[in-house]
């Protein structure tokens, strides 16, 4: 029997297939228990030897938010948002378990990559399930900007750093985006092998349609939306002073 693939939908996937970054929210308070269940179900998520390596900070404070939205390179919708949480990774927990047993964590580029990995399966899940419950939001990579100053507004003990942050609520639907077009999906998608074939021809396609949509909006990006975009954002070294603040703040890449 042969099954339509319109049949394989299920309500994880049908909220995934219609999610965009929202930006815009009405300004409603999310429920304190609506918050509760979304952050405890994002827990659920898999985690690297069970270590749990990460740690939720929920800010509703508009203080603590106003400030935070300036270290993120003033992104308004930190603001506007019910509510912020900072998707932390956290090896700080593990040195108290390792000191409870008279031991020290052996502290590596590994440790940093689990924790972080940990954390972005953490946030991904908090929006996922937020996204379920009817709420909208965005992550935060800018709260990377200044880590140093996030980690001390926050009060993070050593050994906790930003990943991202995430700004949720109640999306405004007169100001909800349309989806953006994804890369094609044979160039994410490999079966078996790699498929190294030459990707410049669908890379231009996607390029046109990503024009449209941002044109669709009034955005006037040149053609090269996408490899525009990636050759000049990326070949410059972005936040060069990452390696030394994350030592400083109780990580090692050895
Ligand atoms: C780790 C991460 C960091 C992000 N940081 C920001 C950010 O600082 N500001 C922002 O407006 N959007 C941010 N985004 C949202 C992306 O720009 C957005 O997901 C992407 O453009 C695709 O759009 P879509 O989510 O609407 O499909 C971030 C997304 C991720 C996964």
């Amino acid at each position: 029997m042969t099954i339509e693939r319109e049949e394989y939908t299920s309500p994880v996937s049908a909220s995934l297939n219609k999610r965009v970054s929202i930006r815009h929210f009405t300004g409603e308070a999310i429920p304190d228990e609506m918050l509760r269940a979304i952050l405890n179900s994002a827990r659920r998520t898999s985690t690297s030897s069970n270590m749990q390596a990460y740690s939720l900070v929920v800010v509703r404070n508009p203080e603590t938010k106003k400030q935070l939205a300036v270290l993120a390179g003033n992104q308004k919708h930190i603001e506007t948002s019910a509510v912020f949480i900072a998707i932390c990774a956290d090896i700080h927990r593990l040195e108290i378990a390792a000191d409870m047993h008279g031991k020290t964590i052996a502290k590596n580029l590994e440790n940093f990559l689990v924790s972080s990995v940990d954390a972005a399966l953490l946030g991904q899940s908090v929006l996922a399930v937020a996204e379920s419950f009817g709420l909208g939001g965005v992550m935060i990579g800018g709260m990377r900007n200044h880590p140093k100053e996030a980690a001390e507004l926050l009060g993070f003990p050593k050994g906790v750093y930003i990943v991202f942050g995430m700004s949720l609520g109640f999306p405004d639907e007169a100001k909800r985006s349309p989806q953006k077009p994804r890369l094609p999906e044979e160039l994410i998608i490999h079966y078996e092998q790699y498929d190294t074939s030459d990707p410049t021809e669908k890379l231009r396609q996607h390029d046109a349609e990503l024009a449209e949509h941002y044109r669709s909006q009034g955005r006037g990006l040149d053609d090269a939306a996408w490899t525009g975009v990636i050759a000049n954002r990326f070949s410059t070294i972005r936040r060069p002073e990452m390696r030394s603040v994350l030592e400083e703040l109780g990580f090692n890449f050895d």
